[in-house]
């Protein structure tokens, strides 16, 4: 028997406007394949005079996008409007408690409330979609649940952020500055006014608790990701990781360790013929190393209207068809609440300064590091990019591998110094990229 989905939809900008088209257009194809007939019964955003890019005048608009949920006749919202709390929460609740099926593409909705959440949807018995909230187009919430689950994954190694992606890339292949880079991003649509977030490394730790939260099954915990963001990398950085073999990627890892599960989204240095190492522009990739299953990565497009719609729309499709899964990987009885900072183990570190150009500064350097336990496997020092008129010269150092404890009262020590400019730049390197 044809099921039917009767929708209402708050947010009508680049994913809610792909959702309507892409509903509008595949709407054969939908009754053909699945037997499912999508009618969308209600629409929401700020302004109903806004000009859009399909026919809002064919759909019942309202003024305020909680009364979609009074709507008797409504039985899926679909919220696409963004941000960790108010209307977005407040849709989310409500349509839980209100027995509606919930569909989001919100990462910070459900990283901050993901626990909830969780309650409420099995209390309520609802469906609950989010595959668009982590890596746009590609399908890892539904592969993770439904395909990857039994086995057991030690590590993940992700880029889950193209606007920076797209800086990286584009800094080390234009030879530009991040500044340029930022500004080509925003021109071309791939960064939003204010990227804050997505430089930060904040929006990628929010995608990061939620794939912890199916593979590690945890209530998804953003406190307990160490989180660092790309705004101090410079062109020297890129220059020099290039001539020892490494890309630069804003990375976001989880890897199980003795002391339970390790979690920080940091730039690292990753071999350039590596699959991390390869992913340009504004892409995404999920490298999952299980048990059984060995490496899978999955990689492609992380934003976007059509990716992100798509994703949208497979959890309509799942939703529509009784999808029983719950919201994580596990009942909210058996999440655990994984909060404590786990250090990492010892990795080699990308270390650059501008050091004085003065007699001494050297030798300092060489001390500060042999007192901190610090060996060095590589050092450059070159004339280049020298900055504050010639008085500081950057100095690249690979490390042999160390704990990050060390490497973070090293920088703290070398901060407080006067033979350096600016605030070091520590990375680590991946070893297996
Ligand atoms: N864009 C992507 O590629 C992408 C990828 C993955 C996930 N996401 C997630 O998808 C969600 C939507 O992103 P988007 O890029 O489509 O955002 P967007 O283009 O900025 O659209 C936001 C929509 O929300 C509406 N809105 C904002 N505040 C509202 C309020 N107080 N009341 C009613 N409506 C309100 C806006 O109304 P008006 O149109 O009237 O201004 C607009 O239609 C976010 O959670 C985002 O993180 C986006």
């Amino acid at each position: 028997m044809t099921k039917e989905l009767n929708i209402g939809i708050v947010g009508l900008g680049t994913v809610g406007s792909g959702v309507i088209k892409s509903i509008e257009k595949n709407r054969d194809y939908f009754k053909n394949n699945y037997d499912v007939v999508f009618n969308i019964l209600g629409i929401s955003a700020n302004s109903k005079s806004k000009e859009r890019s399909f026919n809002a005048s064919n759909y019942k608009w309202f003024d305020n996008p909680l009364d979609i949920i009074d709507e008797k006749n409504i039985d899926t919202v679909i919220e696409l409007i963004g941000g960790e709390d108010g209307l977005a929460y407040d849709l989310a609740i409500n349509s839980l408690k209100n027995d509606k099926s919930f569909i989001t593409a919100n990462k910070a909705l459900i990283s901050k409330h993901g626990e909830e959440l969780s309650i409420l949807t099995e209390k309520h018995k609802n469906f609950f979609g989010f595959e668009a909230s982590v890596a746009g187009g590609i399908p890892i919430i539904k592969t993770l649940k439904e395909s990857i689950i039994l086995n057991e994954i030690r590590e993940i190694y992700a880029i889950l952020n193209g606007t920076s992606n797209y800086i990286l890339s584009s800094m080390s292949k234009l030879k530009i500055s991040f500044d340029d880079a930022l500004k080509n991003a925003k021109d071309k649509g791939y960064a939003e006014s204010d990227p804050t977030l997505d430089i930060n490394g904040e929006d990628s730790a929010h995608k990061l608790s939620i794939l912890n939260s199916i593979i590690f099954s945890e209530i998804p915990s953003f406190n307990s990701i160490h989180i660092r963001g790309i705004e101090n990398i410079e062109l020297v950085d890129h220059n020099h990781s290039s001539e020892f073999g490494y890309n630069i990627r804003l990375i976001a890892l989880s890897v199980i360790t003795d002391n339970g599960v390790y979690k920080e989204v940091t730039p690292m240095l990753v071999d350039k013929d590596s699959s991390l190492g390869r992913v340009d522009e504004a892409n995404n990739i999920i490298k999952i190393i299980g048990q059984e299953s060995g490496d899978v990565v999955l990689e492609g497009q992380g934003a976007g209207e059509g990716p992100t719609a798509s994703s949208v729309i497979s959890d309509l499709i799942d939703c529509a068809i009784g999808s029983k899964l719950h919201l994580f990987s596990k009942s909210h009885s058996e999440l655990s609440n994984n909060i404590d900072k786990i250090s990492s183990g010892e990795r080699p570190y990308y270390l650059r300064v501008f050091l004085k150009d003065q007699k001494g500064s050297m030798s300092s350097l060489t001390k500060f590091l042999s007192d901190s336990n610090i060996s060095l496997d590589k050092i450059i020092q070159k004339d280049e990019n020298s900055n504050n008129e010639n008085k500081f010269k950057p100095v690249i150092m690979i490390t042999y591998p160390v704990k990050k404890d060390e490497i973070d009262s090293l920088i703290d020590i070398l901060s407080n110094s006067d033979i350096v400019s600016s605030e070091p730049l520590h990375m680590p390197i991946l070893v297996k990229g």
